[in-house]
């Protein structure tokens, strides 16, 4: 792996999520290169010593690929191949790869294969140059005086343009199924966040689902959703989200989007961030960037501090605003510690109604109190000599209201309501 420095880059901290990356694609580092320069040079990057150097370390620690983390132009991979006599990818190439491995649901694939393609189209003139040659003859597509790299282009350029079409249908789709939530009115939670923040065991543990969560950087790649349960008896849907990453391959960008497109039509994103990452800062800011590119900087947001139980003497808490908003939750998606806070603060987020109601239930509404006690959300009961139930439950007063409406019991006036 080969890791430059130029002035005024933080070069530590990269290098380690350079190796992080190339870990996660399942890969074998046997070294890693680094060194200074002022600027790259145009025909290997590195520059003629360097190369040197490169070429002589790789031998003899026996790779079969040779990593930048750079940007290289079509051309300066060529010449380092040539060099190196092995297959040289940079940064873009290696993160299309993860991608590529990590995408699960149709439209990631879809997304994937996409930004690949692009990413070949740039680079078909190195790999594929021995194949330019005139193929004449019958049965032979494009026939005479097409050339392999002409046919090539259009094979690809035809699969493109498939694969858009492919996609609109799939984003077509997609906004049916949110519009079916609307109606449904179950509110959205998009977690969102940095990679390796912790995001899918979070989401896991939130959705009481072993699913998928490994140390491996991007292992999400599009938005999963599922239900969680709310203490209020509420539910949301909670959608898992791609990671966040410095630098983001100019290709990538578009795909990587595409998956966070749904964040903007939540009600609520909780953002992610663990908590023992010295870049904590800078990676929040990041996070908040992106989000304000793709519009969803309106969309109320619940910050998570993970990973807590690295942390000596960090207590699993929730921070509220001035008005008594839950705005931080510090807790552990390993350990469990902190969970149920912040379910609470969700619910508090997404039902600024909720409180403690008291209620009277005559002995004609059995059925409504069999449904409040199915929504776990009563606090205490008693009963008095008429029979009638005293309940103090936990719900959303507008819940209350239409619940109690359904069945035909008046609820008293809302008095000084306690919000959690
Ligand atoms: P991407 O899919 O790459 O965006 O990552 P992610 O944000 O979904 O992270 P993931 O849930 O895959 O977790 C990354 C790593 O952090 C895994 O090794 C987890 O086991 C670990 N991890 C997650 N939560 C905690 C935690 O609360 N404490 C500790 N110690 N480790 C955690």
């Amino acid at each position: 792996m080969v890791h430059l420095e130029f002035s005024g880059t933080d070069f530590d901290a990269d290098r380690a999520e350079f190796i992080e990356l190339a870990r996660s694609a399942g890969l074998d580092v046997v070294g890693v290169i680094g060194g200074k320069r002022d600027r790259p040079d145009a025909g290997t990057y590195a520059g003629s010593g360097k190369v040197d150097e490169i070429a002589v370390t790789a031998k003899v620690a026996g790779a079969e690929l040779i990593i930048f983390n750079h940007d290289l132009s079509p051309s300066q991979e060529r010449n380092l191949e040539k060099r190196f006599e092995c297959r040289v990818i940079n940064r873009a190439g290696l993160i299309l790869d993860i991608f590529a491995r990590r995408a699960r649901s149709h439209e990631g694939k879809l997304q994937v294969e996409l930004a690949r393609l692009n990413h070949m189209a740039t680079r078909l003139v190195r790999g594929w140059s021995h194949l330019e040659r005139q193929k004449g003859g019958i049965g032979l597509r494009g026939g005479p005086g097409e050339t392999q790299l002409e046919i090539d282009r259009r094979l690809l350029r035809g699969r493109m343009d498939t694969l858009k079409k492919q996609l609109e249908t799939v984003k077509s789709r997609r906004a049916q199924n949110r519009q079916g939530r609307a109606k449904s009115e179950i509110p959205t939670v998009s977690l969102v966040g940095y990679t390796n923040a912790g995001k899918s065991t979070l989401f896991n543990v939130l959705t009481g689902d072993a699913a998928f969560a490994s140390n491996q950087l991007f292992a999400t790649l599009d938005t999963t959703m599922r239900k969680v349960a709310l203490p209020s008896g509420e539910t949301a849907v909670l959608a898992d989200t791609v990671g966040f990453i410095r630098d983001l391959p100019h290709d990538l960008i578009a795909a990587f989007r595409a998956t966070l497109e749904e964040s903007r039509e939540a009600e609520l994103l909780v953002h992610v961030i663990d908590a023992g990452d010295s870049e904590r800062g800078a990676r929040i800011e990041q996070v908040e960037a992106v989000l304000a590119e793709i519009g969803a900087d309106e969309v109320p947001r619940l910050q998570v501090f993970n990973k807590i139980d690295l942390r000596e003497g960090e207590e699993a808490r929730i921070e509220c605003d001035a008005e008594g908003i839950p705005q931080r939750v510090f807790l552990s998606a390993r350990s469990g510690e902190g969970i149920d806070l912040l379910r609470t603060a969700i619910a508090a987020r997404l039902y600024p109604d909720l409180g403690d109601e008291a209620i009277v239930l005559p002995v004609n509404a059995a059925k409504l109190r069999a449904q409040l006690f199915q929504l776990h959300c009563v606090q205490s009961e008693t009963i008095d000599k008429e029979g009638s139930s005293h309940l103090i439950v936990r719900l959303p007063y507008s819940r209350l209201q239409r619940l109690c409406r359904e069945a035909g019991i008046e609820l008293p006036p809302r008095q000084d309501p306690a919000v959690h």
